[in-house]
């Protein structure tokens, strides 16, 4: 069979959308780990003289999660039980804090700008 020049946009539009592809894959890698390296940061700031440096909380937190035995924060890895709670409860216990609880809210301090996924109230 002869070569037939006429077919060769098949091949060529493969190749564009797979460089189109990587492209987008490597432009969204790069969006993510920005994403996790401000995080990090917010956390280090905020977060760690409580939750402490890797997110392991404070001793004794199995025993003092609540008032009468002393406030202690719990960690924020699968050792803890932030896990059970879902994205929204999560996002509020950040925003407004727990009331009567040393956590305090970050809603004044870190801007719908910093977490435009604030839920409403
Ligand atoms: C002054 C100490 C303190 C600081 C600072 C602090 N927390 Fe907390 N945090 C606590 C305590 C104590 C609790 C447990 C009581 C409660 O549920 O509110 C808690 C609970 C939490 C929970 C709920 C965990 C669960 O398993 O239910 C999350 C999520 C959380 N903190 C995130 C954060 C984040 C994110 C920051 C920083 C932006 C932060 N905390 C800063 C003391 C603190």
């Amino acid at each position: 069979m002869a070569f037939d020049r006429n077919w060769l946009w098949v091949p060529a539009l493969f190749f564009a959308g797979a460089l189109l592809y990587s492209l987008y894959l490597a432009a969204m890698s790069v969006i993510d780990s920005y994403g996790a390296r401000q995080g990090a940061a917010l956390y280090q700031a905020h977060c760690t003289a409580c939750h402490g440096n890797a997110l392991e909380g404070q001793t004794g937190w199995q025993f003092g999660s609540f008032a009468a035995q002393g406030w202690r924060a719990p960690p924020l890895t699968a050792a803890g039980h932030a896990w059970m709670h879902d994205d929204k409860a999560l996002f509020q216990h950040v925003k407004n804090g727990a009331s009567g609880s040393p956590m305090p809210g970050f809603g004044e301090k870190l801007s719908d700008l910093t977490f435009p996924k604030w839920p409403a109230a």
